[in-house]
């Protein structure tokens, strides 16, 4: 792994998965700090993918292109000219891992790999997003949290396609000395997020009149972070991050299930008890948790969004006010849910 003391000032960029959640997140941060830098976003568009997440961002700085990160054509078109490359791109939802696992490995192992070999033939930085759910589960009374060291245990087909890919990218900086970082991330909050996920999907429910529904227990507990945060870490881990290096991303976020659910419908004025229980998610993880000390102690990186429930309560005011964002595909994840009976 060698040293990188230098600062890396990219000026044109390709962020793969930048009309998704946290993509486009990440290029309106971009766009919004960073005004000197150029942003290709190269997205295929799934059903998570806007281009409204995107929308009003100035036109000479904010190029899309639609395309698939596993058509290797295409990125012999695309890639060249880019001096970084920040890769969102994935299939990410957990439960659509366990309906269909074959779309996760193709995008996420697959994709990854192509994007890897373009990389390394244009000779571009390389950062990969990824998730803390490499490192599987902790115990609910476990006083541990993951590290940079922390074996890698995926529980779920996402997770273990996400598992794979980071290890294409260590692969890809050992043996061809690609210039990549990889960053591993817990739960992100904030607007934009598509209302399969768990806080987005209550809040929508409560606003269209359905009941929220808790997995399980309700006692598996996340450690979120605003997206906006997670945008900033990203930032300084490419330009100021050690070539080869793994940096966790969290916020010190960690709440039970049940008690994010609650403090939803206390905010939006309904009775905490005022949800249904469903059927649990078969390999539910029960706790993550993430010591970010080596991002604090190398990058001086901190959250800015340290109050969860002012954080919780401005995403509930972005999805009352963006309304026809998310009602048409409110309609189509829920008959999806029914189907499976969560
Ligand atoms: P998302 O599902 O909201 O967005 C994914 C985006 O990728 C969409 O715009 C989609 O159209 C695009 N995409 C999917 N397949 C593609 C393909 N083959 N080619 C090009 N584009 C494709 O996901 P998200 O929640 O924003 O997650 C983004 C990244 O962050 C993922 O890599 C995920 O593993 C990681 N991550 C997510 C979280 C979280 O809490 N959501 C936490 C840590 C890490
Ligand atoms: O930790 C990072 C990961 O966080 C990312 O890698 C994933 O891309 C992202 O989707 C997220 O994974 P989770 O599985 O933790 O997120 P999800 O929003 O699906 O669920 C959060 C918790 O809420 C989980 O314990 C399951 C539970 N849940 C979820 C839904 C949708 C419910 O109890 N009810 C629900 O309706």
């Amino acid at each position: 792994m060698a040293a990188n003391s230098g600062v890396f000032e990219p000026r044109n960029i390709l962020v793969t998965g930048g009309c998704g959640f946290i993509g486009a997140n990440f290029v309106r941060y971009v766009a919004r700090n960073h005004p000197d830098v150029h942003v290709t976003v190269l997205d295929k568009l799934t059903y998570a993918g806007n281009p409204e997440n995107i929308a009003g961002l100035p036109e000479s700085r904010v190029e899309l292109v639609v395309g698939d990160i596993c058509d290797a054509a295409l990125l012999e078109r695309v890639v060249p000219g880019h001096d970084a490359i920040v890769h969102f791109a994935a299939e990410s939802h957990n439960d659509n891992s366990i309906a269909d696992p074959e779309p996760f490995i193709r995008t996420n192992v697959e994709g990854t790999m192509r994007l890897l070999e373009a990389a390394r033939k244009y000779d571009v930085r390389f950062h990969h997003i990824s998730t803390d759910e490499v490192y599987g589960d902790l115990a609910l009374d476990d006083p541990a949290r993951f590290s940079e060291c922390s074996p890698y245990r995926p529980s779920s087909p996402y997770s273990a396609s996400k598992a794979a890919s980071d290890h294409l990218v260590r692969a890809w900086v050992r043996t061809y000395g690609l210039r990549a970082t990889i960053s591993n991330c817990s739960n992100n909050y904030g607007p934009y997020q598509h209302v399969e996920k768990f806080i987005p999907r209550q809040i929508t429910s409560i606003l269209e009149g359905i009941r929220p529904k808790l997995y399980g227990t309700g006692e598996n507990v996340r450690d979120w972070i605003h997206t906006e945060d997670h945008s900033s870490a990203v930032w300084e881990i490419l330009t100021r991050g050690r070539i080869g290096e793994t940096y966790l991303i969290g916020a010190n976020g960690e709440m039970s299930n049940i008690a994010v659910l609650r403090m939803i419908l206390r905010l939006m004025g309904q009775p905490e008890d005022a949800f249904d229980w469903t059927r649990d998610r078969p390999g539910h993880d029960r706790r993550y948790a993430i010591d970010a000390s080596k991002l604090h102690a190398e990058l001086g990186w901190k959250p800015m969004h340290t109050n969860f429930e002012s954080g919780l309560r401005a995403t509930i005011d972005w999805y009352t006010n963006h309304r026809e964002w998310w009602v048409a595909s409110k309609a189509a994840t829920e008959a999806r849910y029914r189907a499976q009976g969560m």
